[in-house]
């Protein structure tokens, strides 16, 4: 048995008002497609074709796997005629083969319902993934006869009064056996309110041919409205769909994080956009967002407000409020913020302490070392024990290139130092508060540049103070 998918996405997306196709939206950071493309894997597709209009490139782009074969569709003339596009892939070569028919504007369904839809077949023709919708607006609704049995779709704009009110609604999701959906294409027309050759007639057609038609339930069998399971299977037209797509997949994110032991302040106020690992008693505070791959480690806290794109944090890390740390790693105990900026390339060892407007940028910091307050550390090297004051700067960009600093290890550094790179530090140095810095300072001395400190006794400001008092 092969089973073949074919994903409908050449759609424009007209009511999101933009130029970006529907399917390149994002759900948690990554486009519909690649979640639908998901979809497909996990249902086991032995080929994987994809229906694109527009913004081919763009597409491909973002699908990122050269073994997919993709389709034109040169004119939106409607789902059935999207299907069509997808030429012989629909045409099995064996009675048991199977295509799967998957939307691109359809991001999340529940991996069991399309097993399910899958093992329908067995038994039947074709397989429709329907669900219980309490808002079917929009949706195709399943029209069954008194028996309950499978009659036809109908388009909402097409429907009369009682079929609008039906609440079993087609996801549009559906599997066919054998190769019969080619038959059933080539007979369907536009004769409907949207003058569109609608994939969902297939299934009247289909009835009248005496194939066997089945559903299954996207929302696999739970009827708890209350459940987020519920958002299985539902469709994304609107930016308002798109929310309501994102905050259910969120909250499923933050479900199943929650699930493992991690403490989340507010899952409503929670966001992954990529993989997050974490170790045993994390906490999270709300408005926290992870990007890319997080791994967090024993005991971390991450503060409200804070950004982490692509972080390893070792254990008993803690990152303070309104943080954000880029492409970095700490090692344990460390703490971070409030207020700092980690960019990417910046390594801390153990016992780091970075505190507020403190900007890293590609250095490594050794272990026990201290930036608090209001300093920029850019390809720098700091050593272990080494403090760095207030207002540091390290001055690593001449206009052309950038240069690096080096600080050995027990360094003090005093307050509003300006180190010019290329420039070391050696271990045990002491540098004087305000000093610019711009060669070598030997270990174990003091080095400190500057003006000596004038006096002038009895001087009068310009304007002087008689000249204040008057114009008060
Ligand atoms: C469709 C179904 C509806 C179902 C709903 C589920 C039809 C006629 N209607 O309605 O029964 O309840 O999905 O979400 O199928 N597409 C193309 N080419 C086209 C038109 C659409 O590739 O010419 C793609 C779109 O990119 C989208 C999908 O097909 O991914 C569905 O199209 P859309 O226009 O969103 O259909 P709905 O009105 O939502
Ligand atoms: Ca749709």
């Amino acid at each position: 048995m092969k089973t073949t998918v074919v994903i409908l996405a050449a759609g424009d997306g007209t009511r999101f008002n933009g130029n970006k196709p529907k399917v390149l939206h994002e759900i948690a950071g990554r486009p519909m497609l690649a979640h639908v493309l998901d979809q497909a894997r996990a249902a086991g597709a032995d080929d994987i074709h994809v229906v694109v209009g527009d913004h081919a490139d763009a597409m491909r782009a973002a699908a990122d796997d050269d073994t997919l074969h993709w389709h034109h569709q040169a004119e939106r003339l409607g789902t059935a005629h999207a299907l069509q596009c997808a030429g012989d892939a629909l045409a099995g070569s064996e009675e048991d083969d199977v295509v799967l028919v998957l939307y691109g504007d359809v991001p999340y369904v529940r991996p069991d319902a399309i097993q399910s839809l899958l093992a329908r077949l067995e038994d039947a023709d074709l397989a429709l993934l329907t669900k219980e919708e309490y808002e079917p607006a929009g949706y195709g609704r399943i029209i069954r006869d008194d028996d309950g049995r499978v009659v036809c779709i109908v388009e909402e704009l097409d429907a009369i009064p009682d079929e609008v009110e039906i609440t079993e609604i087609s996801t549009g999701i559906l599997a066919a056996r054998g190769g019969c959906l080619p038959g059933l294409l080539e007979r369907i027309d536009n004769d409907n309110a949207q003058d569109e050759y609608y994939l969902t007639d297939c299934v009247g057609l289909a009835v009248a041919d005496g194939l066997r038609v089945v559903t299954a339930d996207a929302d696999g069998g739970d009827d708890d409205i209350e459940s987020d399971t519920r958002h299985s299977a539902l469709g994304v037209n609107t930016p308002r769909q798109l929310e309501e797509a994102e905050r259910a997949y969120q909250w499923r994110l933050a479900e199943q994080l929650m699930a493992q032991g991690v403490t989340l302040r507010d899952r409503r106020r929670f966001d992954v956009r990529g993989e997050v690992r974490c170790g045993r008693d994390v906490v999270i505070d709300v408005n926290v967002v992870l990007e890319g791959n997080v791994a967090l480690g024993d005991d971390v806290r991450v503060g409200a407000n804070c950004v982490l794109r692509d972080v390893e944090l070792g254990d008993g890390t803690q990152v303070e409020p309104f943080s954000i740390i880029e492409s970095s790693r700490t090692g344990r105990r460390c703490t971070i913020g409030p207020f700092a900026r980690i960019r990417p390339e910046t390594e801390l060892d153990d016992e780091v302490k970075i505190g507020n407007f403190v900007e890293i940028k590609k250095s490594t910091i050794g272990a026990g070392s201290k930036v608090n307050h209001l300093s920029y550390v850019g390809d720098t090297g700091i050593g272990r024990s080494v403090n760095v004051g207030a207002g540091t700067v390290t001055c690593n960009y001449d206009g052309a290139q950038k240069h690096r600093t080096v600080i050995g290890d027990d360094v003090f550094i005093g307050s509003g130092a300006q180190l010019v790179a290329p420039v070391k530090i050696g271990d045990g140095a002491t540098i004087g508060a305000g000093s610019t810095i711009t060669r070598d300072a030997e270990a174990d001395t003091l080095t400190l540049s500057r003006a000596e400190q004038k006096t002038v006794p009895g001087w009068k400001r310009p304007g002087g103070k008689e000249h204040r008092q008057k114009t008060k």
